[in-house]
């Protein structure tokens, strides 16, 4: 017999219930504040614990199922359950009402806790990539020292371990973990903005997809320069924001109260000092801005 696929089995349970709490109030009509306030708590903590990106979309599949249970209770005749749209203002006020708090707590205690709950299952969506077109430009040799800022899981750096020494920095703990299973590949706790080695410890730095989430992007771009020795090279890839699916995806992630801020490669390669040589690659939607060291 097959196993269920648990992803859909946790789909179906989650819109199955919702409306539970909205049934139990039409049925036990003392029990709709408690029933409600249930409710509210579910979202409220689904927009803080998924940092309002999912807690978002988990209040959208609740309001589309409520609303699709109350069309159907409709069709069958089991009266009007005005209360249930009350249910949608509610849910989703709860959801943003985390979310913000999340922001808040971010902002205050300087923690990406949205990387810490994905860590485990990261690499499970974001696949890692083809690592040719950056191995290209970084052109890694085995006496270099290589540091991943933002390097998450290690996805990428386990590609690069043909150098000599291959340091993962990361804000997120529970990322650097994963990275840390991987052979050849350490693992350094730090913020891009405050990298923790003296200047020109590495011969190559890269960053991929990381840039728009930090928290100060001109400082991480300086800092990534400091660290990178005489004669290295820097490959930064992110989204290239001239493209215009770039531009949805981010117009996406402020809906979702994400902190990201995309940038055009131009913005980037004008962060580094004059001295620095800059080229920019664009390889249909992504961006690799490339700066070399005198
Ligand atoms: C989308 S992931 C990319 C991870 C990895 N570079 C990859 O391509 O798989 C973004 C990473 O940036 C990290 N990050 C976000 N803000 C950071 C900061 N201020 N300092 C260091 N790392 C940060 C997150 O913890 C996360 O691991």
């Amino acid at each position: 017999m097959q196993e269920p696929n648990k992803a859909l089995t946790a789909v179906w349970a989650f819109i199955t219930l919702l409306p539970l709490p909205a049934l139990l109030a039409h049925a036990y009509p003392s029990l709709v504040g408690v029933a409600f306030l249930l409710q509210a708590a579910f979202f409220f903590g689904s927009g803080y614990l998924l940092s309002g990106a999912l807690g978002y979309g988990s209040a959208f599949v609740g309001v589309l199922a409520i609303a699709a249970a109350q069309l159907g209770l409709r069709f069958a005749a089991l009266g009007s359950f005005g209360l249930w749209w009350a249910t949608i203002a509610l849910d989703l006020s709860a959801a943003l009402g985390g979310a913000l708090l999340w922001r808040w707590r971010v902002r205050h205690y300087g923690a990406d806790f949205h990387f810490d709950l994905i860590a485990p299952w990261y690499e499970r969506f974001i696949h890692p990539q083809d690592p040719t077109p950056l191995l290209e430009d970084l052109r890694l040799t085995p006496k270099d020292k290589v540091l991943d800022v933002g390097g998450g899981t290690g996805r990428v750096a386990q590609f690069l371990t043909s150098a000599r020494q291959v340091v993962v920095a990361d804000i997120s703990v529970a990322m650097l973990r994963m990275a840390h299973k991987k052979d050849g590949v350490q693992a350094v706790a730090s913020r891009s903005e405050e990298l923790p080695f003296p200047e020109a410890t590495f011969e190559r730095v890269v960053m991929v997809d990381a840039l728009h989430h930090v928290f100060e992007q001109r400082r991480t771009a300086l800092e990534m320069w400091r660290v990178l020795a005489s004669g290295g090279r820097l490959v930064i890839e992110e989204p290239d924001f001239t493209h215009p699916w770039v531009k949805v995806l981010a117009m996406w992630e402020k809906s979702m109260l994400m902190r990201s801020h995309f940038l055009t490669p131009e913005a980037i390669a004008a962060f580094f000092p004059p001295e620095a040589r800059v080229e920019i690659v664009r390889r249909g939607w992504i961006g690799h801005i490339i700066v070399t060291k005198p």
